[in-house]
C-alpha cells in the first residue's frame, strides 16, 4: 500500500499528516485544501494520496488568463500536459481514476485533434484509458465561420461538445475506500450512457474566465468514488471541483497558480460548502 492516504475514512487521513505539502501556502476550510502553487512542481507532493481527479486544464485557446501563457505552440502545450498529467499519475493511489474535461478539438489557429491527443498524452504519462463521455453543452452559438456557405469548397464542421475521458491507474475496480455509495438508480442508469446534457457554467457569474459547472464533478465524484475518497483538482480555478466535493462528503485537495483565483476559490469555498444547490 502506498504512503499516505488509504481513504478509509480512519486509517491514515493525509489532511492531517504533518509535512504533507510541506512549506507550500494552502489554505483549509472543513476537509479541504486548497494549495496556492504549480501543478508542473514534481516537489509540490511527495505521496501517493489521490483517489479521483477531476479536472479540466487549460485549453490552449488565448483565454485571458492572469498567470498562465495560453497560447503556447501546440507542440509546447502536449509537454506541458504530458508533465502534469505525469506529476499526477505519480501522486495517485493504484486504484486513482482521472476524468479530464477537455475540447474534442480545436479551429482557432489550425484544426487539432486536440481530444486524442489528450488521450495518447494521458497514456503516455501512464495513465490507463477507460472510457469517454461526451458532453453536450448545448452551446449553439450563432455562426459565422462556416469556412465555406452553401459550398463544398472548404465547409467548416463544429461539434457543440466537450470530452471528458475517463482513466485509471493500475486497476480500475476499486477496493480501497469507505465502500459508501451516494448515486441513486435513476442516477446510476442516466449517467452509464455516455452522453451527458447540462448547460455550461457562465463566466461573468462566477469570475472566471473558464469555470464548468457544478454538474460535471457532481456527477463524476458519485460516479467514480466512495464517500471519504480525496478528490483532487491539479487546476482548481475558482474552487467549483473541490466545493461540490465537499459538499458530497469527500475531501478535497486543489492547486490554484494565480493568486486572484486562489482567493476567489478561497472565496467561494468558505461561501458554498454546506449545500448542494447549482
Ligand atoms: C480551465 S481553468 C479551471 C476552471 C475550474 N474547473 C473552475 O470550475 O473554476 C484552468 C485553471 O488552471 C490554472 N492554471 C494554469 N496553469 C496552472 C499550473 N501550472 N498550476 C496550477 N494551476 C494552473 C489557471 O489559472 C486556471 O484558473
Amino acid at each position: 500500500m502506498a504512503k499516505g492516504n488509504k481513504g478509509n475514512g480512519g486509517e491514515k487521513d493525509v489532511l492531517n499528516e504533518p509535512g504533507f505539502g510541506y512549506g507550500k501556502k494552502y489554505f483549509r476550510h472543513k476537509n479541504t485544501l486548497i494549495f496556492h502553487g504549480d501543478t508542473l512542481d514534481k516537489k509540490l507532493f511527495d505521496r501517493q494520496f489521490i483517489d479521483l481527479i477531476i479536472t479540466s486544464p487549460p485549453y490552449n485557446v488565448g483565454i485571458g488568463y492572469n498567470s498562465n501563457d495560453d497560447g503556447l505552440s501546440y507542440e509546447k502545450y502536449l509537454r506541458f500536459s504530458y508533465e502534469w498529467m505525469k506529476n499526477c499519475f505519480d501522486w495517485g493511489n493504484g486504484q486513482a481514476r482521472f476524468c479530464l474535461n477537455i475540447p474534442l478539438d480545436k479551429n482557432k489557429g489550425g484544426h487539432r485533434p486536440v481530444g486524442a491527443d489528450l488521450t495518447k498524452t494521458a497514456m503516455a504519462a501512464g495513465w490507463e484509458y477507460k472510457t469517454t463521455i461526451i458532453w453536450n453543452e448545448g452551446n449553439i452559438s450563432s455562426r459565422t465561420a462556416w469556412g465555406s456557405w452553401k459550398s463544398a469548397s472548404a465547409p467548416v464542421v463544429i461539434a457543440p461538445v466537450e470530452l471528458i475521458v475517463v482513466f485509471f491507474k493500475n486497476e480500475w475496480k476499486k477496493t480501497n475506500g469507505t465502500q459508501i455509495n451516494d448515486v441513486t438508480a435513476d442516477e446510476f442508469k442516466d449517467w452509464t450512457q455516455g452522453v451527458w446534457a447540462f448547460n455550461g457554467e457562465s463566466k461573468k457569474r462566477i469570475g472566471h474566465p473558464a469555470p464548468f459547472p457544478k454538474q460535471l464533478p457532481y456527477r463524476c465524484a458519485k460516479l467514480f468514488s466512495y464517500q471519504n475518497d480525496l478528490v483532487f483538482d491539479p487546476f482548481a480555478g475558482s474552487g467549483t471541483t473541490l466545493i461540490v466535493a465537499q459538499n458530497l462528503k469527500r475531501r478535497a485537495i486543489g492547486v490554484e497558480l494565480d493568486s486572484q483565483y486562489y482567493e476567489l476559490a478561497k472565496k467561494r469555498t468558505i461561501q458554498e460548502t454546506g449545500s448542494i444547490d447549482f
